[in-house]
């Protein structure tokens, strides 16, 4: 990793048209036993997009970020990350995984540590920059996330939004190429939730690539480049909101949309 944080240098520049995408789902198999779970999953995230997953509870949506990222093991098909095929033995893993923000449902800070230590940690044991440069990139992503105030809060005096977007800040501190949100808003109280797609819609502006599973369906049809809806293990149909949300295709599709707006 370079002094400057690489995230950045992405941020000013206009995204150049990357030849490949940055991640693509080929024919993606994954069962629990005999429990069938995805299905010939095919999924294309290209530089700079914003992809929102909807979809039933139960229709694959976590397994399939987990399988992102290698927390699963697909049972067929490939995981193409930065054009290299993670299901591959040869990959070096926890080398691609710094590479691949991940926030979750519950935010998953450590309550010993400080909001700026929580961020800086990776940087420090993973990335093994030397403390003041780690440091000071954690301040910068909590800055972006509007947290740098409260660099030196606990977690447990933050309220769930500004937990959540200091698990943003240290899934963003690391430059990653791609952050996955799974439910980023769902554990939150309701008053809370606009902060954390505020900062979401930012992240998206300043260019990054980013794949989110969510129940927000105001969010992905405002921000969203496009929208897959996901049911019983397979992608049902993808396209952009507009489309997805007022012509589906699929009765799935229609019904569960309906059903969300009630
Ligand atoms: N580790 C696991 N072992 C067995 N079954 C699992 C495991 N993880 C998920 N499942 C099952 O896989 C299905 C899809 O789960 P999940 O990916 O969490 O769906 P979603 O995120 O869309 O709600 C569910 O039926 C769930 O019970
Ligand atoms: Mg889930």
């Amino acid at each position: 990793m370079s002094t400057a944080n690489p995230a950045h240098r992405a941020a000013a520049s206009p995204q150049a048209p990357a030849p490949y995408p940055i991640l693509e789902l080929i024919k993606l198999h994954k069962r629990f036993g005999d429990h069938v779970v995805l299905e010939a999953v095919d999924l294309r995230i290209e530089p700079g997009e914003l992809v929102c997953v909807i979809g039933p509870s139960g229709s694959g949506k976590s397994t399939m970020l987990r399988l992102c990222n290698q927390l699963e093991r697909a049972c067929g098909g490939q995981v193409i990350f930065d054009g290299q095929d993670l299901t591959s033995p040869l990959v070096s893993i926890d080398r691609v995984r710094r590479q691949i923000g991940m926030v979750f449902q519950q935010f998953n800070l450590y309550p010993h540590l400080r909001a700026l230590g929580n961020v800086s940690l990776a940087l420090k044991r993973v990335a093994r920059l030397p403390r003041r440069e780690a440091q000071a990139i954690a301040l910068d992503a909590l800055a972006r996330v509007g947290m740098r105030e409260h660099a030196n809060a606990w977690p447990s005096t933050l309220s769930g939004g500004q937990q959540q977007r200091v698990a943003i800040a240290r899934a963003i501190a690391m430059s990653p190429k791609i952050v996955l949100f799974d439910e980023p808003t769902s554990a939150l109280d309701p008053t809370l939730v606009g902060s954390v797609l505020a900062v979401m819609r930012r992240l998206r502006e300043e260019g990054m690539t980013m794949l989110v599973v969510t129940h927000e369906m105001q969010f992905a049809r405002a921000v969203a480049d496009r929208v897959v809806f996901m049911a019983d293990g397979k992608v049902i149909e993808q396209g952009p909101p507009e489309q997805l949300f007022t012509t589906p295709r699929d009765p799935r599709t229609a019904a569960f949309i309906k059903g969300e707006s009630n």
